[in-house]
């Protein structure tokens, strides 16, 4: 196993850091109840799992609990029926809720608004009704291409209420990689905005859906919703495209509820791959709403009175359970904010923090690692004493970033929970509870019910201070149901390691089980906490016209984690200057959107490759580095 071992981050850290007795005492989840559910989760998963289903409402309960007669592809509550969105909002109208907010939004300008559970309901059921008059139907799609925006989670909801599949696809996507989302998925309807404000500009939206739907590609989509953000002129075509408002203001306040079988449908979000075709991750009304409520309101201890804010965008997995459906399925209060971190200045989220009285804040290590440079004074000149919890997600949190937001964003009170999981995986996988001892760089331990662990590639439980790879041993609720029309790609998460599921990451688990994620083990670079895959990547540079090939790696990046870095291979006759360099960079935004951030290209006579003729991203990436990063030929797709 000493191929792994050079893996082993430089991580001595050794500090251990214990909740206040208060924050135990008041905890829903007590240290003797998180080792019953342990031991629970270990001798009666299935019951543990169950218990959890309890907690929501139903409108037919559950043959069994799972059917795994036809493994990888497991049912969850199969023979149940319900809807996601009765759990988020229509039960909440029964209770004291009904008059609580379920959402506050910021827009970046500084506008605000906010909906009650009744108000958030009614605009639902509004455009609930709308998408039915435009011929939206029960397991239709409809891709939501918007900023973060209130009507972002009204379209969300709205859809999965009338039992229609959304894809949210990030606003920061270019128009080809909409399209192709689009088409994958077939959509019949886009609901997307005018424009949104980012970092003090106006940036038009709706002109990228406009590009993306030329031409027979997306002939698909007989429809377009606009809501109205920023009011740019925009081109409505006749008979395709409407405005929000005009829609919702002729719909009743009331809408029938689609029943849905457990496993059917509720989103698709796609996400990179190793391949250059993004997957379509595919999840489903029951198991996910039982996964993410149960792991949201332990792992975050949601109370009566918190204000729960998750600075993810709606368009990434985590806006789907830390921001849409997890707070409200939770009956708690969400934050959205609009623009950027640094609008007007570095100060603007302790801003919102204090104005709000949040008491949750979930966030990603690079805003941490951005908003550290700026040093303290902005975080000082706020109030954040509201703050009780504090989380990070997407991507390893240095000890360093870790223990400045414990101090000056935690007053060195507030646990820092960092939660393990991905879009494949639905909720929150291995992570610490408010009660858990935390070391400063770990996401702790697998939750109840979650059996992660860290192998060989033959799938043997390595031993404690040795690196492996990171598997789920079993089936968990709100795992994704399937890929979107690829069976076979999906099952190739459970062939690589015999008998596990597979989720790409590499990981070391320390003498007190504790374990430490230390990266990707394939080629997915880790951008900000985005996923882009280096495929992606080389098949965007592939398609201009002065490249013959190219191979990216990710590598270190102060503020994103990680960086992309292409090495290019230049058609002959091609001139190899700051000319090309500046149109390869304007050629790939073109291609992929801003998302793809490009650290440097660097042009090379040939690439590093096998014998077989695949590219060794690895030989690459040790040279840039500086460090070998061990044979991990094995886990390379090699289509
Ligand atoms: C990485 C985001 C270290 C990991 C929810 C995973 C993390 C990928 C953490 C999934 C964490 C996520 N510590 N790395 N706490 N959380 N990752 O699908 O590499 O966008 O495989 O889901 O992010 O990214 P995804």
């Amino acid at each position: 196993m000493d191929r792994f071992e050079t893996l082993d981050s430089l991580l001595q850290e050794e500090r251990v850091f214990r909740p206040l007795p208060q924050l135990v005492i008041e905890a829903n989840v007590n240290p003797q109840e998180l080792g019953a559910a342990r031991r629970q989760s270990e001798y009666d998963p299935l019951g543990y799992w169950e218990e959890a289903a309890d907690e929501l409402d139903w409108f037919k309960r559950w043959d069994r609990v799972l059917d795994d007669s036809r493994k990888p592809f497991y049912r969850w509550f199969p023979g149940a029926r319900c809807n996601i969105v009765y759990n988020c909002l229509d039960r909440h109208i029964e209770t004291a809720n009904k008059n609580k907010l379920a959402l506050i939004w910021e827009g970046e300008p500084g506008d605000s608004r906010k909906y009650t559970y009744f108000e958030l309901y009614r605009e639902v059921n509004r455009f609930a009704n709308a998408l039915r008059t435009l011929g939206v139907q029960k397991g239709d799609r409809v891709v939501v291409y918007m900023p973060p925006l209130p009507e972002t989670v009204v379209a969300m909801l709205a859809a999965a209420k009338i039992g229609a599949v959304h894809s949210v696809v990030f606003a920061g996507f270019s128009a080809k990689a909409l399209r192709q989302r689009i088409n994958d998925a077939q959509a019949k309807a886009v609901i997307t905005a005018d424009g949104f404000y980012r970092n003090g500009q106006v940036l038009r939206l709706k002109d990228t859906v406009d590009e993306a739907l030329v031409g027979a590609c997306a002939d698909c989509v007989e429809s377009m919703v606009v809501v109205r953000r920023t009011k740019v002129g925009v081109d409505m075509v006749d008979g395709r495209d409407f405005w929000y408002e005009d829609l919702v203001r002729q719909e009743r306040n009331t809408a029938p509820t689609e029943v849905m079988e457990a496993h059917e449908p509720l989103f698709l979000m796609y996400t990179s791959g190793t391949t250059g075709k993004p997957k379509g991750i595919v999840h489903c009304h029951g198991g996910y709403m039982v996964g993410v409520h149960r792991t949201l309101t332990t792992v975050f201890d949601v109370k009566p009175t918190d204000i729960f804010w998750c600075t993810a965008d709606p368009g990434w997995v985590t806006g789907h359970s830390a921001v849409v459906y997890g707070p409200l399925l939770a009956g708690t209060t969400t934050v959205i904010y609009e623009g950027h971190p640094n609008y007007p200045q570095a100060d603007r989220l302790w801003n919102i923090v204090a104005k709000y009285g949040i008491s949750i804040f979930y966030t990603v290590p690079t805003v941490i690692r951005m908003l550290m440079r700026f040093g303290v004074q902005h975080t000082k000149r706020h109030d954040l004493s509201s703050l009780r919890l504090l989380g990070s997600v997407g991507e390893p949190i240095s000890p360093e970033a870790w223990t400045w937001l414990y101090k000056n964003i935690g007053r060195s009170e507030c646990p820092v929970i960092d939660t393990w999981w991905q879009t494949e995986t639905g909720m929150f996988m291995i992570s610490p509870l408010p009660i858990s001892l935390l070391k400063p760089g770990s996401v702790t331990k697998p939750l109840p019910g979650v059996k992660a662990d860290v192998v060989d590639r033959e799938g043997n439980s390595v031993e404690p201070g040795k690196g492996g790879l990171l598997v789920i041993r079993e089936p968990w609720p709100a795992m994704m149901t399937g890929l979107w029309n690829d069976e076979d790609r999906y099952r190739e998460y459970f062939e690589k390691v015999p008998g596990c599921y597979f989720a790409g990451d590499v990981a070391r688990r320390d003498e007190d089980g504790y374990i430490w994620i230390q990266g990707r083990a394939d080629d997915v670079i880790n951008i900000a906490g985005h996923r882009v895959g280096s495929a992606e990547l080389e098949a965007a540079f592939g398609a201009h016209r002065n490249v013959t090939e190219a191979a990216v790696i990710g590598v270190p990046d102060t503020i994103k984690g990680e960086a992309a870095k292409a090495f290019v291979v230049v058609r002959s006759g091609a001139e190899e200057d700051d000319e090309l360099i500046k149109d390869l960079k304007r050629h790939i935004r073109n291609e992929l959107g801003p998302v793809a951030v490009l650290k440097s290209i660097e042009f090379r006579r040939k690439l590093p490759k096998t014998r077989s003729g695949k590219i060794m991203r690895r030989v690459l990436k040790a040279e840039e580095t500086g460090t070998e990063i061990g044979d991990l030929t094995g886990m390379e797709d090699d289509s």
